[in-house]
């Protein structure tokens, strides 16, 4: 695994992250040393996405990135499903992801597609993911994102989305964040680095509130939404249809 030394130089003019070429070289290390308990996150995944996934029906990860999520449905999902469809609007993942599905070896179909998830069409899905990602997405077309999902889920299909949050209580936000950057500080990153990339974020990577993101998908129709996970800043929400 390339070791994430993106931010570890000062930088005069930082600019806005970008999910390049340079990101996907280093992304499993940077997402894990990022954002406490990732791989809990991934592996649960799994386990939700066994119980969940439909005979016939497609699975969704939305901003799959190199395909963490998409993999490890692969390996969890033992019913006949159609396929899995993951979608990114990064050349550069989508291109990585490819590699990584073309290297394992398990027999669920998966088509990799470059599009924006706020334009793609879900249909006829069981499981659709959004781990990490509704977050880059721009506020006022979040709610489109999750009409569109909640549309083409079948009965009884699931959402889960996994997202950064921030805290209306000051000093809970500021006890969650500081924990967090104490978290990344273990993990071996800089001072220097953890600031810089905290500006690099600021307007790409946009937190909601937990309660923000329960009331829009009850609001989109969802019947039963459980919060199932939370580190720090970092929660999973499970939606139902
Ligand atoms: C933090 S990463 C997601 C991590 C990944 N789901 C995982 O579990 O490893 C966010 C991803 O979402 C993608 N992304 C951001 N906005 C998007 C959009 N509007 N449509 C599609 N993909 C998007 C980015 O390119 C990036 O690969």
């Amino acid at each position: 695994m390339k070791k994430d030394l993106i931010f570890a130089k000062p930088v005069d003019q930082i600019s806005e992250f970008v999910f390049d070429e340079h990101v996907v070289n280093v992304f499993s290390d940077m997402i894990k040393r990022s954002v406490p308990g990732y791989d809990v996150v991934i592996s649960m995944i799994g386990v939700l996405a066994e119980q969940y996934a439909q005979p016939g029906s497609n699975c969704y990860d939305l901003g799959c990135s190199t395909g963490a999520v998409t993999l490890v449905m692969r390996h969890r999902i033992r019913k006949k499903i159609a396929k899995i469809i993951s979608i990114d609007n990064s050349q550069a993942m989508v291109d990585r992801c490819k590699v990584n599905v073309l290297n394992d070896k398990m027999i669920i179909p998966v088509e990799v597609m470059l599009a924006d998830i706020v334009d793609v069409d879900v249909e006829n899905a069981s499981i659709v993911t959004l781990n990490f990602t509704l977050q880059f997405v721009d506020i006022e077309k979040r709610v489109d994102v999750l009409n569109n999902i909640y549309s083409g889920l079948l009965k009884e299909g699931v959402l889960v989305l996994s997202e950064k949050i921030r805290f209306d209580n000051k000093e809970e936000e500021k006890f969650q964040m500081d924990m967090h950057d104490n978290f990344k500080k273990l993990n071996g990153y800089s001072d220097l680095e953890i600031s810089q990339k905290r500006t690099a974020l600021e307007n790409v990577l946009v937190p909601e509130t937990l309660s923000t993101h329960i009331d829009r998908l009850k609001s989109t129709g969802f019947s039963r939404v459980y919060a199932w996970f939370q580190t720090f800043n970092f929660v999973s929400i499970v939606a139902f249809k």
